[in-house]
C-alpha cells in the first residue's frame, strides 16, 4: 500500500500553526483521534456511560493493538499511567536479596531509575552501564557487568538524548544464558522501532502513549511476560485487581489471572478511548511504514545539518539511526537555540548539550527544509 504521506501532514492540525520536532517529547493529536474523541465525548455528554462501548471493551482493544505491535499476548500488556508507574509495579514486586546487583545505564531517564532506587536500602547494589556511542560499545560495557550477583537489568530501547538504539536481542541473549531478568523503558523504543518481547527476551516493560504512539498524555502501558504476572509480588489491591470487579460484593480475594490486574480501579476511561484511537490511527498506517517514514524525514533532516558543518550522535550508529536526530555544532548553546526556534514556531529540545530533534510522520519534507535552514542562521 502506498501512503500518501502529504494527506497526513494535513491530517495533522497542529502543522497549522507550527513545526512539531518534539515528538519523542510529547508528540501531537492526529485529526482522526480528534474526530473520534470529539464524537465519543459528545456520546458522553448525552448519554453517560451507558452510550459508549465498556471499559473492558476499550482496554481489550488497545492491548490487542499493542500486543500485535511488540508480540505479546494481550493479556500480558495492561494500560497504566506512565513508565514510571510500570517500572515501580516491577521494581516492588521483584524479589531481590542484600548483595544482589541491578544494572541500569548512564544518564537514564529518571523513570527508569528513581523507581529502582529503593533497593539500595536493602543492600542491593545499583550499577550504571556506561553510555555508549554504538550499540556495539554498549554491549561491550555492559557484558562484564552481567555477571553473578547481577539479577536484573532495566534499560531503554533508545537513549532520550542521543537516539542510541539498544541492541535488545542480543542483550536478550546475554540475559537469558546468565539467568538475569531483563527489563525495557519502552518510551523512547516502542513505535520508532521495531520490538518484538519474545525474540529480545524481555521480561517486563513499561511505556509512555505520548510520545512515538501518538497517544494520550498521562497515559502508558506495561507489558509482563505471562510467568512474571504470577511471580512478581503484588502488595497492592484495589478494586480492579480482582476477578469479577464489577460485582463489588462480596469482597474476595482472587486476582485478575492477567497483567489488567493492575488496574488499581476506576481507570482514566476517556484516556483509553484516545489512546486506543491513536493505535488504531498508527496501525491504519501499517507500524512498519510508520517507522519507515519517521526514519526517511529524520535522515534528511540529518543530511540538512550534516551539510551545514554540524555533527550529530547518530553519524556513530548510521545503519541503526532512527528518529532522533541529537545535533551539535562548535560553541552551540542548545537551550537558548531551541527558545529562539520557537519564536519561529519550530520545536525541539536541548538534551546533554545537543539540539534534539524528532520528526514523526506528518512532517513534510518542506518543513523540514526550512527548519534547518532556520537552525542555521540561528546558531550563527
Ligand atoms: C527513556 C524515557 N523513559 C520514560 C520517559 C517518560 O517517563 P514517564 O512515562 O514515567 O513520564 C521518557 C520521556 O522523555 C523517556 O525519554
Amino acid at each position: 500500500m502506498t501512503i500518501d504521506w502529504q494527506r497526513v501532514h494535513e491530517q495533522f492540525p497542529i502543522n497549522r500553526r507550527l513545526t512539531w520536532l518534539n515528538n519523542c517529547g510529547i508528540s501531537a493529536m492526529p485529526g482522526p483521534v480528534l474526530a473520534r474523541l470529539q464524537a465519543h465525548l459528545q456520546a458522553m455528554a448525552e448519554g453517560g456511560v451507558t452510550g459508549v462501548p465498556s471499559e473492558v471493551a476499550v482496554h481489550d482493544s488497545a492491548r490487542a493493538r499493542l500486543s500485535r505491535l511488540i508480540g505479546a499476548d494481550q493479556d500480558e500488556l495492561t494500560l497504566i499511567h506512565h513508565t514510571a508507574e510500570g517500572l515501580t509495579f516491577i521494581s516492588h514486586g521483584l524479589d531481590l536479596a542484600p548483595g544482589d546487583r541491578l544494572v541500569l545505564m548512564e544518564h537514564e531517564y529518571p523513570s527508569n531509575v528513581y523507581p529502582w532506587q529503593h533497593w539500595q536500602d536493602r543492600g542491593v547494589q545499583l550499577v550504571f552501564a556506561p553510555l555508549a556511542d554504538t550499540p556495539e560499545q554498549f554491549l561491550a560495557g555492559l557484558r562484564p557487568l552481567l555477571q553473578p550477583p547481577t539479577r536484573v537489568v532495566s534499560l531503554s530501547a533508545v537513549h532520550w538524548c542521543t537516539g542510541l538504539p539498544l541492541p535488545l536481542v542480543e542483550i536478550g541473549k546475554l540475559c537469558a544464558e546468565r539467568d538475569v531478568l531483563l527489563v525495557v523503558d519502552g518510551a523512547q523504543g516502542v513505535g520508532l522501532v521495531d520490538i518484538d518481547v519474545r525474540a529480545a527476551g524481555i521480561g517486563a516493560m513499561a511505556f509512555s502513549a505520548w510520545k512515538w504512539l501518538l497517544g494520550p498524555i498521562g497515559l502508558g502501558a506495561m507489558y509482563l511476560r505471562r510467568d512474571l504476572i504470577d511471580r512478581l509480588r503484588f502488595p497492592f489491591k484495589g478494586t480492579g485487581s480482582v476477578i469479577d470487579d464489577h460485582n463489588h460484593l462480596p469482597y474476595r480475594d482472587a486476582l485478575k489471572p492477567g497483567a489488567d490486574r493492575y488496574v488499581l480501579s476506576t481507570p482514566n476511561y476517556n484516556d483509553w478511548v484516545h489512546f486506543d484511537a491513536s493505535l488504531e490511527y498508527l496501525e491504519g498506517l501499517g507500524f512498519a511504514a510508520v517507522r519507515g517514514r519517521i526514519r526517511t524525514l529524520a535522515a534528511r533532516l540529518s543530511d540538512l545539518l550534516r551539510a551545514a558543518g554540524w555533527s550529530l550522535a547518530s553519524d556513530a550508529f548510521p545503519a541503526q539511526a532512527n528518529g532522533i536526530v541529537a545535533a551539535a555544532r562548535q560553541g552551540l548553546d542548545a537551550p537558548k537555540l531551541v527558545t529562539r526556534l520557537q519564536q519561529h514556531g519550530v520545536v525541539g529540545a536541548a538534551r546533554l548539550g545537543r539540539l534534539r530533534l524528532s520528526p514523526h510522520v506528518y512532517i513534510s519534507e518542506e518543513q523540514l527544509d526550512r527548519a534547518a535552514s532556520l537552525i542555521v542562521a540561528q546558531a550563527a
